[in-house]
Order: C-alpha cells, then sequence, then structure tokens
C-alpha cells in the first residue's frame, strides 16, 4: 500500500511514501528512469532532489512559487531533467540551452511533452526576442557570471511580480570563498537590481556549494 500526499502549497507535486513525485501527463513517460508508480488510475513519477536542484531545494522547504499553469523561461536545461517534471506542471516552458552534447537529449523530451520550446542559444545573449513574457524565469548555468545572465533575462521576459528561481553553483563564481558568502554577495546584486527575496538556502546535502534563491521582481531597476 501506497502513501500518497497532496503538496497544498504547490500543486502538481505531490510525496509518495515521503518520496517527491510529479503526477505523469504521458503515461509510460520515463525517460532518466526515476521509476514510477500508479495509484487510484493515475500515474506519478519520483523527482530525484540529487538530479533536480528545484528538487532539492522542495525537499529543504525552500518556499517556491506556485508554478502551476505558468509559463516559464528555463535557463540551463541540460539533458531535460528537471524541466521534463515541470512539463506536467506549467503551461509552457522555453527551455535555452548552448550545449550540443545536451541539446538532442533535450529535443527528444519536447518532442514527447509539447509544451516544452527547445531554444538552441547562449542564454548571455538574450537573442530570443520572440520568447514571450513569462511568469517565472529559472536559471541554472553555472557560470561566473550566472546572476547577471539571469537578471539580463529577467528584465527582457519577466513579468512583474515574477518569480525568478535561481541555482547558484559557487565553486563558478569564486572557488576561494566560502560557498555560503558568496551566496550572499549575488543575493545583494539581485536586491540592488530591484528583486525581493522570498527564501534561499544552500543544497547541502543534494548539492555541495550550491545555493537556491527563490525571488519577485518589485521594481527592475537594471
Ligand atoms: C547544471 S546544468 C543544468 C541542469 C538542469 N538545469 C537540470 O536540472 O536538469 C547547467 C547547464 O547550463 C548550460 N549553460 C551554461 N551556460 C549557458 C549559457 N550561457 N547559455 C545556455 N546554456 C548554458 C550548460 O550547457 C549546462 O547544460
Amino acid at each position: 500500500m501506497r502513501f500518497l500526499k497532496i503538496n497544498e502549497k504547490l500543486p502538481g507535486f505531490f510525496s509518495i511514501d515521503g518520496k517527491l513525485a510529479t503526477e505523469n501527463r504521458l503515461k509510460g513517460f520515463d525517460p532518466f528512469g526515476d521509476g514510477t508508480v500508479k495509484i487510484g488510475g493515475r500515474e506519478f513519477r519520483f523527482f530525484n532532489p540529487e538530479r533536480s536542484k528545484l528538487a532539492a531545494a522542495m525537499v529543504k522547504n525552500i518556499q517556491i512559487p506556485d508554478l502551476k499553469h505558468k509559463t516559464m523561461l528555463y535557463l540551463g536545461a541540460a539533458h531535460g531533467y528537471t524541466v521534463s517534471h515541470l512539463s506536467s506542471i506549467c503551461k509552457r516552458i522555453y527551455a535555452v540551452e548552448f550545449s550540443e552534447r545536451c541539446f538532442p537529449s533535450l529535443l527528444r523530451i519536447c518532442e514527447k511533452t509539447r509544451n516544452i520550446i527547445p531554444v538552441f542559444a547562449d542564454a548571455r545573449l538574450v537573442k530570443y526576442t520572440w520568447v514571450e513574457n513569462v511568469d517565472i524565469v529559472y536559471a541554472d548555468l553555472a557560470q561566473s557570471d550566472q546572476t547577471e545572465i539571469a537578471m539580463r533575462n529577467a528584465a527582457v521576459f519577466l513579468k512583474k511580480n515574477g518569480s525568478l528561481l535561481l541555482a547558484i553553483k559557487t565553486r563558478s563564481i569564486d572557488v576561494t570563498k566560502h560557498p555560503r558568502k558568496v551566496c550572499t554577495e549575488e543575493i545583494k546584486k539581485l536586491r540592488k537590481s530591484g528583486f525581493g527575496v522570498i527564501s534561499w538556502k544552500m543544497l547541502d546535502p543534494f548539492e555541495k556549494a550550491h545555493g537556491f534563491v527563490v525571488a519577485e521582481l518589485r521594481e527592475p531597476s537594471f
């Protein structure tokens, strides 16, 4: 007997026997071998906090905004692990990735899910001007200027009062500084640019030297 719990604060996310899961819109969809379970005619796929910083942030109780039926610009989609889960929750996701190695597997996810739009581009340049204004900008870029890239994209695409979800890989910014210090410095940049920081934490033990920030765009001053 499985124990299914609905996440009241975050529609679309579930806990099954204490493990985070999303509901499969496409039956049998398990592109990363997470494992699925059927409960009462519904199918759920486990969402692994060791593979996704978003899942880790949820397990660590970082205050994530409601993502249900929202539009999202996702920077750094890689092979599509996290976006594959978000596709069952969000309305539409623009998934930006510039790695030729990752993009073919991302395309396969997009073909299946139909609400992820693949964008083969450098997020630093913000040249995909055809993308609509979105409710959420999500950034997981592992670059020295990851916060600046996220803010530049938010300045163009994020609706007022929209949310920025930012995974900070501190080692890409400064390996010599304490990871928490790097995060607080990046958070200062967000505040200076008109973001209100709602919630943030380090992601250990799931991701070493990574922080995860949820911010809201209030008065842009980019
Ligand atoms: C840590 S991985 C992302 C993992 C992914 N978010 C997930 O949870 O499944 C970072 C990705 O960002 C991509 N990336 C880094 N800089 C980028 C840029 N300027 N434009 C587009 N993609 C970029 C890398 O190629 C890499 O695939």
